[in-house]
C-alpha cells in the first residue's frame, strides 16, 4: 500500500466494482477480485486494459462454461422438498444440480462406487473438506448413504451464490453451514478433517497459481487427500493418465506420503496418507 501510488489505487478501485458489477463475473468473491485487480494495476495503467486482464484471468478461474444451475429456483425446490418430506424429489434435485456443473455431470455414473472406493481406503470420515467444491456437496448422500448431524463437511469456493446454496442444501439435511466463501490460493483452509477432497481442479489451480499446489497440500490439516484429474481431456478425448499421474507423483516428490491410485470411467484419483509416520508411531 505505501508504494502504491494514487493512479493505481484509482484503477484497483475501479477494475473491483466494474468486475463485480458485472454480470458474468459479479458473483465472485470480492477479495479474489481486489487481489486480481492488485495484480493487473500493476501492469496497466488504464482500467479498460486491467480490467480485460482480471477478465481473462478470471475467465481461467472460474470455469464458467462448465455450468450452473439456477441457484433460486432449485434453493426454493429444494426447501419445498425437504417441507414435504418428498425422498424422490429431494434425490432429483441433487442430481440436477450435480449435472448442471461438468465436473459433476462426468461423475455421476460412477458417483457412488467413486466414494466407496475412496473411503474404503480412508475410513469412513467424521469430517470432510472439499475445495474447489463447485457443487460436489450436492453428492451428500452418495458420499455418505448415512451420515449423522455431527457430520463435518467443510466446502471452499469463491463463486458466492454457490455457497450459499450449498449451505442453504447443508441446513436443509441437518448440517451445519460450513461451506465459506474463501480463496484457497489467498488463504489455504485452516480447518482440521479426516479427509479433504481436492477434485478435478489441480491442472487448472497450476496454471492460475503457478507451484502453489505443494504448498497447500502440505499446509492442509487432514490424515488424508484425495486429489483427482481427468483422465481424458473435454475437447477430444485424449487420454491424460500418464501425464497426470507423472505430475502428480512429481508434485508431492519426497514428502514420503503412501499413495493409492484408483482409475475410474474418466477420473484418476490419487489417496494420499499425510499421517502415516504419526499413526505407523501409534
Ligand atoms: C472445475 S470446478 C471444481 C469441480 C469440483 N471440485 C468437482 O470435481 O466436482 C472448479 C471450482 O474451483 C473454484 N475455484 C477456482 N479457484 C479457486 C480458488 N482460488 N479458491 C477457491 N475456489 C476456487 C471455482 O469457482 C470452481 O467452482
Amino acid at each position: 500500500m505505501d508504494c502504491m501510488d494514487k493512479n493505481e489505487e484509482a484503477v484497483i478501485t475501479a477494475v473491483t466494482t466494474a468486475i463485480k458489477n458485472s454480470r458474468k463475473y459479479g458473483d465472485t468473491s470480492e477479495a479474489t477480485i481486489r487481489q486480481l485487480a492488485e495484480e493487473a494495476a500493476r501492469q496497466h495503467k488504464k482500467p479498460k486494459a486491467a480490467i480485460k486482464a482480471v477478465r481473462t484471468k478470471l475467465h481461467s478461474i472460474m470455469a464458467p462454461y462448465l455450468g450452473d444451475p439456477d441457484y433460486t429456483a432449485v434453493a426454493q425446490q429444494l426447501t419445498e422438498a425437504f417441507t414435504n418430506n418428498d425422498e424422490e424429489r429431494i434425490i432429483q434435485l441433487c442430481l440436477d444440480s450435480l449435472e448442471a456443473h461438468l465436473s459433476t455431470r462426468e461423475r455421476l455414473p460412477i458417483m457412488a462406487d467413486f466414494y466407496g472406493q475412496i473411503f474404503a481406503i480412508t475410513g469412513q470420515p467424521q469430517s470432510i473438506m472439499d475445495i474447489a467444491c463447485a457443487l460436489n456437496p450436492l453428492a451428500l448422500r452418495w458420499m455418505f448413504p448415512e451420515f449423522s448431524n455431527q457430520l463435518k463437511f467443510y466446502a471452499y469456493d469463491i463463486h458466492e451464490p454457490r455457497i450459499a446454496f450449498i449451505n442453504h442444501y447443508f441446513r436443509l439435511e441437518g448440517l451445519e453451514p460450513l461451506a465459506r466463501v474463501q480463496d484457497m490460493a489467498m488463504n489455504f483452509p485452516q480447518e482440521q478433517a479426516d479427509v479433504a477432497l481436492f477434485l478435478k481442479e489441480m491442472p487448472r489451480f497450476t496454471r492460475n497459481y503457478g507451484d502453489l499446489g505443494r504448498p497447500l497440500l502440505q499446509a492442509l490439516n487432514v490424515r488424508w487427500l484425495v486429489i483427482s484429474y481427468p483422465s481424458v481431456s473435454t475437447h477430444g478425448g485424449r487420454n491424460l493418465t500418464s501425464r497426470y499421474r507423472d505430475f502428480m507423483h512429481q508434485l508431492i516428490d519426497g514428502l514420503n506420503w503412501p499413495v493409492t491410485e484408483l482409475l475410474f470411467e474418466g477420473e484418476l484419483v490419487f489417496v494420499i496418507q499425510k499421517d502415516a509416520e504419526t499413526s505407523e508411531g501409534l
